[in-house]
């Protein structure tokens, strides 16, 4: 059974002249995510020829139901078998953390371009493996990208275009909040998320590699030192086989310096009761300022600072005209998109890429610098090497 190609694709495979095929590793969350992106890019933007080929998970029943919901002609439940196939191009890994390494280096050195979602790995040491691997590819004309999505929110995309373009004058510093609620219940199960060995880490790895990513990508600026604290809340929660330990951070906290001269504070919690999905992003100028929250994703605040001070507050900008990035390929002006379209325009960019013979960013070495910055918030986090201790000191008895 194969799926015919979508019908305005035109360009076919560099390699072969054949539509790209296409599989992706999982299809829970993310697969479900990704699956969809591949089902309309076509239909939206001029993306060069492809197949949904496969989708691959572990439980055969469960993953051919999937296939067959989600568009893709096959299922299966080996990936290696997947990735030496000779009509498949593309691999999508969907999977959790711990599997990115293995999956995407044998992908790479199997000669197909690799889409991985985030974080890169589960270690500093995975993540530099994967990037040398890619760099190995690449050479070959091979490409790679990870998925960190938010990059393709429009307001965040038009907000890295006002800063490059000036707007700002010179970014002083950035505050960026992560905040969930899932694990504010005490009794929410485990899962591979709360392991270290398969997550790597918790709110660090999981929501804060977004925000530490988008601090780099809208200023353009590398963070360079950094420290950290870490805190799990719920040490114990119930597991298949009675309570297990928790062994990732519940929340994170950390605080950066980047080139430039610039400064930011990262805050990222899955036990932040009330708030849901929430990426606050703030960034402060010295010509002005940008406000953004993903739980309102098509706006922007911008506060122009060379105005008259009377005239000076922050403006709502509505993201979601012609003009914007990604959206004239949308609704007609002021009918909204939401968070699954990230996917779709990470998808297009991805496939653009691999037409033009051009390195789809974010690449693996930009997921390798977030991971470094994981890395030393946990290094920090674990030697306490922020936590100057606040001595005891009474002012009554001094006579203050
Ligand atoms: N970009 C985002 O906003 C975002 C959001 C959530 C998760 N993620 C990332 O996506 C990745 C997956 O997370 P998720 O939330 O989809 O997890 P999930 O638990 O919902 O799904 C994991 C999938 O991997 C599959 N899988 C596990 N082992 C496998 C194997 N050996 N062979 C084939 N398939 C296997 C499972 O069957 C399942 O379908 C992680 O890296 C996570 O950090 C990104």
């Amino acid at each position: 059974m194969s799926t015919p190609a979508h019908p305005s694709e035109s360009t076919p495979s560099r390699r072969s002249g054949r539509p790209l095929g296409v599989a992706a590793i999982g299809y829970a969350f993310m697969g479900k995510a990704h699956s969809n992106a591949w089902r309309n890019v076509a239909s939206f933007f001029d993306v060069p020829a492809f197949e949904q080929k496969v989708l691959v998970g572990r439980d055969a029943t469960a993953v051919a139901e999937a296939a067959a919901r989600y568009g893709w002609a096959e299922s299966a439940t080996d990936w290696r078998s997947v990735i030496n196939r000779d009509d498949i191009h593309i691999i999508d890994i969907c999977a959790p953390g711990w599997m990115h390494a293995e999956i995407a280096i044998a992908a790479l050195e199997a000669g197909k371009h690799v889409l991985v979602e985030k974080p890169l790995a589960n270690t500093l040491a995975e993540a530099e493996l994967m990037t040398a691997a890619a760099a190995k590819a690449r050479a070959r004309g091979v490409q790679s990208m990870i998925g960190f999505n938010y990059r393709r929110v429009p307001a965040l995309a038009l907000a890295r275009e006002l800063i490059s373009e000036g707007r700002l004058g010179t970014v002083r510093h950035v505050r960026a909040a992560y905040l969930q609620d899932w694990l504010s219940d005490a009794q929410a199960p485990m899962t591979w998320r709360l392991r270290k060995e398969t997550a790597g880490s918790g709110a660090l790895g999981d929501i804060a590699s977004h925000a530490i990513d988008q601090i780099q990508f809208l200023t353009g600026q590398a963070v360079m030192e950094a420290s950290g604290t870490l805190k799990t809340f719920v040490t114990q929660r119930p597991g298949d086989q009675g309570m297990e330990n928790v062994t990732v951070d519940d929340a994170a906290w950390a605080t950066l310096w980047l080139t430039g001269d610039m400064g930011a504070s990262v805050e990222a919690s899955r036990v932040a009761t009330g708030q849901k999905n929430s990426m606050q992003i703030e960034i402060y100028g010295t010509k002005g300022s940008l406000t953004f929250d993903l739980e309102n994703l098509n706006e922007l605040g911008f506060l122009d600072a060379t105005l008259p001070s009377r005239e000076q507050g922050f403006r709502r900008i509505l993201v979601n005209e012609p003009e914007h990035p990604y959206l004239a390929a949308w609704w007609p002006q002021g009918h909204i998109i939401g968070w699954e379209h990230t996917f779709t325009h990470q998808v297009r960019d991805f496939l653009l890429a691999i037409k033009d013979g051009t390195q789809p960013s974010p690449s693996f070495e930009e997921g390798l610098q977030v991971q470094r910055v994981l890395a030393s918030v946990e290094e920090s986090a674990s030697n306490r090497s922020v936590l100057t201790p606040v001595h005891a000191k009474s002012l009554v008895a001094e006579g203050a």
